[in-house]
């Protein structure tokens, strides 16, 4: 009998470690038919501790196979995030026989004698797709006594100039590195000091390439950038991204160094970076995050395992009035999660309108709404001790909201609740919302992904009823679909 992970609050279709504390996702890489998912772990504890590399193993990105612990902590510190590649042709020397991976991460440590933190990059490689790891002798790779925090390194092979590229997180910018062999690092730029939000330590970069609009003619390079916790902003840690080129030394921002945009609109999405080596017959540009926040990470009520990822997505770029922008939404595989559907057709509703019982808190509801005269409408999910979820739209002001101030238990900390919005406009006079649910955790993807929303709850029992709302007037809801979504355990 495999374990069903049923304990409060564990989302069943989400990826979560069997027990203990999670945060970043790690090393992500497609190798010989399977996805691998590292990620930061303390395999002692359900608070950050002492970091090791946790590892699953999935043949379709839905469900995951726990594998042992991948990197534990050495002579250099704990294991802290970073990526891993194929090495398809050997530069490293360690593959003679047949490619294999190289993770690339952050040794933490400290200073000789010393309390004074120290960060380096390390590598390790697997010949054996990631069972078992062997830390390079010659470790750490980089390093670079100025500076303080010095982590995450992000690394791709560069084609047009025959490179390894590592981006790294530095402080309050982001520096380039380039490598023939993964093993020899050469400084070659930085970016980011006067540019996007600096909330927070600059932390989790991500770069690659991306067709605007679906053409491939059209490409705009994606810069990903966690913004650590910063007690003057109510938002806690949260994730920007930049548009613009990259030459495999040099990346030049497209907007204005006061742009910000951001990945998310939730609170709980961080830390994301996205899959090396997708074949590029698949093509996708596929994406995870962390599901919590700095500012409560350690304090959420859950009991013997903290922390989820988000469902993969597929990133993708369009172009709009305002530039281009980054759209996301779950990936296809997550279809087959699908169980049994309820579909409803051509509503009209009215201040309170209809209630449907909800089977499970496993769901995905799909909603497509069309704009009539209400000046707000939505969906509440609730259940019996009063606690509600809300998602709103308002037409007038074209703020999507998802409003958790009165879904579960708030108490852990006093930042947690809170109404999440966005500018989301109508497209002709629709509003299509996608949202997942999974028992402690709801993504929102609203018009195909334009804006996402990803956010966690603490409800006291399961939400046992939607309700669509509208004030002022009435929407109409062309459709509505409500999917009990199967578990990725057990079986
Ligand atoms: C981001 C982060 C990283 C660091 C890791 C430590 O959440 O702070 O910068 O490598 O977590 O667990």
């Amino acid at each position: 009998m495999k374990v069903t992970y049923q304990e409060k609050h564990r989302p069943q279709y989400h990826f979560s470690p069997a027990k203990n504390w999670l945060n970043d996702p790690n090393g992500m890489v497609y190798f010989n038919g399977e996805y691998h998912l590292f990620y930061q772990h303390h395999p002692f504890g359900t608070t950050w501790g002492p970091m090791h590399w946790g590892h699953a193993i999935s043949k379709d990105l839905v469900h995951w196979e726990h594998q042992p612990i991948a990197l534990e902590p050495d002579e250099h510190g704990a294991i802290f995030s970073g990526s891993a590649v194929v090495d398809w042709n050997n530069t490293t020397g360690f593959f003679p026989d047949e490619p294999g991976l190289v993770a690339i991460y952050t040794s933490a440590g400290t200073y000789p004698d010393s309390e004074r933190p120290r960060q380096r990059q390390s590598i390790a490689y697997s010949k054996d797709s990631g069972r078992t790891w062997i830390k390079y002798e010659g470790n750490p790779v980089l390093s670079d006594e100025n500076i303080t925090d010095y982590r995450d390194p992000k690394v791709f092979w560069h084609e047009e100039t025959d490179k390894w590229v590592m981006v790294l997180a530095t402080g309050q910018s982001l520096m380039f590195y380039t490598s023939p062999n993964l093993i020899d690092w050469e400084f070659a730029s930085e970016f980011g000091n006067t540019a996007g939000s600096h909330a927070g330590v600059w932390e989790c970069p991500d770069l690659f390439r991306l067709p605007v609009d679906g053409d491939e003619h059209r490409q705009k390079w994606v810069l990903l950038v966690s913004i650590g916790d910063n007690h003057d902003f109510k938002e806690g840690s949260r994730t920007q991204y930049f548009v613009g080129e990259f030459d495999g030394s040099v990346f030049v921002n497209d907007n204005s160094d006061e742009t910000i945009l951001w990945l998310d609109y939730g609170r709980d999405n961080y830390a994301g970076v996205s899959w090396s080596d997708i074949p590029s017959t698949d093509g996708r540009r596929i994406y995870i995050g962390w599901m919590s926040n700095w500012r409560y990470a350690n304090l959420v009520p859950t009991k013997g395992w903290r922390s989820a990822m988000t469902l993969p997505r597929e990133l993708s770029l369009v172009s709009c009035e305002e530039g281009v922008r980054l759209v996301q939404k779950p990936v296809e595989e997550v279809k087959v999660l699908r169980n049994k559907t309820d579909i409803y057709e051509n509503l009209i509703v009215e201040a309170h309108g209809s209630i449907y019982d909800l089977v499970s808190d496993s769901l995905e509801i799909v909603a497509e709404f069309e704009v009539q005269d209400a000046s707000v409408f939505g969906i509440i999910l609730r259940n019996a001790n009063g606690e509600k979820l809300v998602v709103s739209y308002d037409v007038g002001k074209e703020i999507l909201a998802v409003d958790r101030t009165h879904a579960g238990d708030n108490s852990f900390s006093d930042s947690f609740a809170a109404v999440q919005e966005a500018k989301v406009n109508a497209v002709g006079s629709k509003v299509k919302l996608q949202i997942f649910l999974d028992a402690s955790t709801i993504e929102v993807f609203a018009n195909d992904g334009e804006a996402a929303f990803t956010s966690l709850v603490f409800p006291k029992e399961a939400y046992q009823e939607l309700q669509l709302f509208a004030e002022d007037g009435t929407v109409k809801i062309e459709s509505l679909k409500l999917t009990e979504m199967k578990s990725i355990w057990g079986a």
